[in-house]
């Protein structure tokens, strides 16, 4: 069975995407209908890009976790909503229907409830690929507390960075979390975080990996002694709290050019509403297939499709806790074997660390499940794609190269498998409902094709940021300030004779570094934390396996002969002040930077350093001292 808006040929997408254009309210409205609605809306859009101001659905009253998991129980209540792959392979797996997700779902809202949690709450989430992590979320959303899930991969300064931003009083976390051969104390790296945020009322602590931790009297609780409590309660539904349509559905922090990462607030109704059109469309999901994404339920990836989307559109959803080379590098074709799945939907850094082992381990696994391939993040290079197209594929499996961003919630263009055609490296084509342009640096719109500019979108969209949390003027100068009239992405992009883009990375300082959001200025400050670094200078180099690696040129005072120690140290310090995601991979410590005059940054030059293209520098001439690039040039690392 397919869904009613989903678009089944060439033709109909472009009639499709011609009205969408030219009757957005009409278009968006005819999707807004099939989904459940305590109160359905008086307007669909009211936007101003100036403020900026988007309100979608205005007056609707939902619970979003109604349409993930009550719509569903009637006909599919025994489908398997999520399938869940532990760590070790030998572990055993575990399926959670539909009902007993909505079970599971009530029973934790009590929890919460109980344990003092209110509509508008801001509630951290700091948990392993489990499916509790899946079950907190949406419990956060049966109550209508605002959940902010934090990558396991962040530091305890981070997470504390956070706590204090969103003011959340309440933290869900596990003892430890399996990934690979490693077991990361995330309740400890909690109590780390919280020395400074006494502010916080509540730890949930689920088991997972049994390892020790301190469990403070009066503040942290265990997960299974609270399910219990609810246990003797009898009766565990749970009445959703009914959301307006605007009400914040969660926060998500991400990396911008500035120093301190954004809480990205997404609301309820259109982020609904987009996640799950866009899943069906895009990926062109049948019912009973089963869909794999391998990205962290702590990205936005993993919250519109691990969780809403498919979750919204009553599919399965594979949920993997460990990584793709434990304990083989053979581990997700294993998975796509053992599950049968039809979907995969991964990163080109996984691709292409998974290509650097070879052919062998993919042998002696059935692929043939698999029907659509996807790819997110970060552009894919065309060998990628094409060794992704060959051997995991087998040359039948439209590949899907989906570009979107933590803010636009959900994804924005895109081929949709099997019905617009895929062209490899090109995210090709705008879904429905999405007004892609390039600007030039004065923000006039390029028109026609075979151009190249900065992407930016002109209409708003259902799943649009709606603030930066607790600092709205920074959404607006973000995202709406640089051009007029214009959401701007950040990215660089070319548009080709037939109109399909090709997105050609950030023109900003945010690095992508194996799919992961980074900030040049944040990596800079927490170098600049370690004792004797003056002064430092973060860029991008091209990395073959994680796209983008972080090259860092560090002035430093102390350096007492030992430059490595020295290394070691800055490396410490940045999994300190950030997490280890965020460390660079090489370290040149020199004794000045390229200034101007006005003592900017060269960081063209820095760049083209980085890069090893040392031959065509550019004007080097309005810089204070030039001799200082010779010397950065004879130090490369
Ligand atoms: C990049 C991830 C090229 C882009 C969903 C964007 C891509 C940033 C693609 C957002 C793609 C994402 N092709 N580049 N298919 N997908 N990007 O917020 O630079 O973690 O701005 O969201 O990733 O990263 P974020």
């Amino acid at each position: 069975m397919s869904y009613p808006y989903q678009i089944k040929s060439l033709d109909q997408y472009k009639q499709v995407y011609q009205n969408s254009i030219e009757n957005p309210d009409q278009f968006w409205a005819s999707i807004a209908n099939h989904f459940r609605w305590k109160k359905k809306w008086d307007k669909v859009l009211n936007w101003n890009f100036k403020k900026p101001e988007v309100q979608w659905f205005q007056g609707a009253k939902l619970n979003i976790t109604e349409n993930a998991l009550d719509r569903h129980l009637q006909y599919n209540g025994h489908r398997p909503a999520i399938i869940w792959e532990p760590n070790d392979p030998d572990d055993h797996h575990r399926i959670i229907t539909y009902k007993d997700l909505h079970f599971k779902v009530c029973q934790f809202a009590h929890v919460l409830k109980n344990n003092g949690v209110k509509k508008g709450d801001r509630v951290v989430i700091y948990m392993g690929m489990v499916p509790e992590l899946a079950i907190a979320v949406l419990a956060c959303a049966r109550i209508g507390a605002v959940h902010s899930v934090i990558f396991g991969g962040f530091s305890a300064q981070s997470i504390a960075d956070r706590l204090q931003d969103a003011q959340a009083a309440f933290i869900i976390t596990c003892d430890g979390a399996f990934r690979g051969n490693k077991d990361i104390p995330l309740k400890s790296v909690i109590d780390d975080a919280v020395v400074q945020c006494s502010f916080v009322k509540r730890i949930i602590v689920l088991t997972r990996t049994r390892t020790p931790v301190s469990m403070i009297k009066g503040r942290d609780i265990w997960w299974e002694d609270e399910i219990k409590k609810v246990e003797t309660m009898g009766n565990p539904d749970f009445p959703a709290e009914e959301m307006d349509a605007e009400d914040p559905l969660f926060i998500l922090y991400t990396s911008g050019s500035t120093g301190k990462p954004k809480g990205v607030v997404h609301s309820s109704a259109g982020y609904m509403v987009y996640t799950t059109y866009s899943f069906v469309n895009v990926f062109q999901y049948e019912q009973e297939d089963i869909f794999f994404c391998t990205a962290d339920v702590g990205w936005i990836t993993g919250h519109s499709y691990i969780v809403y989307g498919p979750l919204c559109a009553g599919a399965t959803t594979l949920m993997f806790e460990g990584v793709p080379t434990y304990p083989d590098a053979g581990r997700f074709w294993a998975i796509v074997d053992k599950f049968k799945v039809n979907t995969l939907y991964t990163a080109p850094t996984a691709i292409r660390s998974l290509m650097s082992f070879g052919l062998g381990p993919i042998h002696g696994h059935d692929l043939s499940s698999l029907k659509v391939l996807g790819s997110v993040g970060e552009p894919i290079n065309e060998e990628a794609w094409h060794w992704y197209d060959e051997h995991i594929g087998k040359g039948k499996c439209p590949i899907v190269d989906t570009w979107w961003q933590t803010e636009t919630g959900g994804i924005m263009i895109s081929n949709m498998a099997g019905i617009t055609p895929s062209m490899p490296a090109h995210a090709t084509l705008p879904l429905p409902g999405i007004q892609p342009t390039l600007v030039d640096e004065n923000g006039k719109e390029i028109e026609g094709n075979s151009v190249s500019g900065n992407l930016c979108i002109k209409f708003p969209w259902p799943s649009i940021i709606r603030t930066t949390y607790g600092d709205h003027e920074r959404c607006r100068t973000n995202y709406f300030a640089t051009y007029e009239n214009q959401y701007f992405t950040g990215d660089g992009a070319l548009r080709d004779e037939h109109g399909n883009y090709r997105i050609t990375g950030r023109v900003d300082d945010v690095l992508n570094v194996s799919g992961h959001r980074i900030g040049t200025a944040e990596v800079e400050n927490a170098i600049n934390m370690h004792a004797g670094v003056v002064e430092s200078a973060v860029v991008g180099y091209p990395h073959d396996i994680k796209g983008q690696g972080i090259y860092a040129f560090v002035i430093d005072n102390n350096l007492h002969g030992d430059e490595n120690l020295t290394r070691q140290d800055i490396l410490i310090t940045v999994s300190r002040i950030i997490g280890a995601i965020a460390k660079p991979d090489k370290i040149q410590f020199v004794s000045g930077l390229p200034k101007t005059r006005s003592g900017k940054i060269m960081r063209r030059i820095l760049r083209k350093i980085a890069e090893g293209e040392l031959t065509n520098l550019g004007d080097t001439s309005t810089l204070l001292d030039p001799s200082v690039v010779e010397e950065i040039i004879k130090g490369r690392v």
